[in-house]
C-alpha cells in the first residue's frame, strides 16, 4: 500500500530563523504520526541550515513509524548514519548555494565511488535509496548498485509550466517506475508534491512511498499538523 513520509525539515527552518528552541521537530513528528504519517523524513544538510544533529538523534529515539534520513553521500554523513541507524537513507546531491535539492544525483558519472557508499551503508543494515531523475540511464546505473530503492525526483513534474509538459513529465515518471521495478528496484518519489498534483503520482503502479514536506508544513502553519497530514492522505487516495 502506498505510504506517506512526512518531511519535517521546515519545522526546523522556522526554529533556525531565530536560532531558538521552537518549534520542536520531535513534536511535529509525533503529531504527524498521530495523524497517519507512515514515516518521518529529515534532511541533515552539510551546512545544518535546518535539521541539526540533535534532531536526528532525538527522532531516532522517538519516531514510532520509520525514519528516513536524507543526506549527501559524504564520509561525514555515512559515519553519522552508521551510528544513528535510520530505517533507511536517501542519498541526495547537495550544493551549498541551492535553496532546495535541485535535481537527482548523477550516478552515471560517479558509479564506483557511490556504489561503495551503498555497500558501506547496507553493510551496516541500512537500506539505501537513490534520489534520481526519471532518466533511463540513471535508473540503469542505480540497478547496478546494491541499493534497495530509488526515489524518483518529481520536481520537473511539479514545476511544469503547462498541462502538456506536466503530462510528459508524468509519463517519464511512469516509465521510470516501470523500468526500475523490472530491474528489481523498489520505487519511492518526492519533491514539489502538493495537494493538487499528488494524485497522478500516487496512482503510478508499484509506487511505494511519497516523501512530502513543503506543502504539508505550509498547510500545517495555517490549519495545524494533524489536519494537514490527514488531508494529504486523502489527496493521495483522490478523496480530498
Ligand atoms: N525527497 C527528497 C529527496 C528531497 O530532497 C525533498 C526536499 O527535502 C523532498 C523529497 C520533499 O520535497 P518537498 O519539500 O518539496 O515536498
Amino acid at each position: 500500500m502506498l505510504t506517506l513520509g512526512v518531511n519535517i525539515d521546515h519545522i526546523a527552518t522556522i526554529r533556525q530563523a531565530r536560532r531558538t528552541v521552537e518549534p520542536e521537530p520531535v513534536a511535529a513528528a509525533v503529531l504527524a504520526e498521530l495523524a497517519g504519517a507512515d514515516g518521518i523524513t529529515v534532511h541533515l544538510r552539510e551546512d545544518r541550515r535546518h535539521i541539526q544533529d540533535r534532531d536526528v538523534r532525538l527522532l531516532r529515539e522517538t519516531v514510532r513509524t520509520h525514519l528516513n534520513l536524507e543526506m549527501a553521500p559524504t564520509e561525514e554523513m555515512v559515519a553519522i548514519a552508521c551510528q544513528l541507524k535510520p530505517d533507511y537513507v536517501t542519498l541526495v546531491p547537495e550544493k551549498r548555494e541551492e535553496v532546495t535539492t535541485e535535481g537527482g544525483l548523477d550516478l552515471v558519472g560517479n558509479l564506483p565511488r557511490l556504489g561503495g557508499v551503498v555497500e558501506q551503508l547496507q553493510g551496516a543494515d541500512i537500506p539505501v535509496s537513490w534520489f534520481i531523475d526519471a532518466d533511463a540511464v540513471q535508473i540503469e546505473a542505480a540497478a547496478k548498485t546494491k541499493a534497495m530503492f530509488i526515489e524518483l525526483h518529481t520536481g520537473k513534474y511539479a514545476d511544469a509550466p503547462d498541462g502538456k509538459t506536466r503530462e510528459l513529465e508524468l509519463a517519464a515518471l511512469q516509465e521510470g517506475a516501470k523500468q526500475a521495478i523490472a530491474a528489481g528496484l523498489r520505487v519511492n518519489a518526492g519533491h514539489g508534491l502538493t495537494y493538487w498534483n499528488v494524485y497522478p503520482v500516487a496512482c503510478i503502479p508499484g509506487m511505494e512511498e511519497l516523501n512530502i514536506g513543503h506543502s504539508i508544513i505550509s498547510r500545517a502553519v495555517l490549519v495545524g499538523m494533524e489536519r494537514a497530514v490527514r488531508e494529504m492522505k486523502l489527496a493521495m487516495w483522490g478523496k480530498l
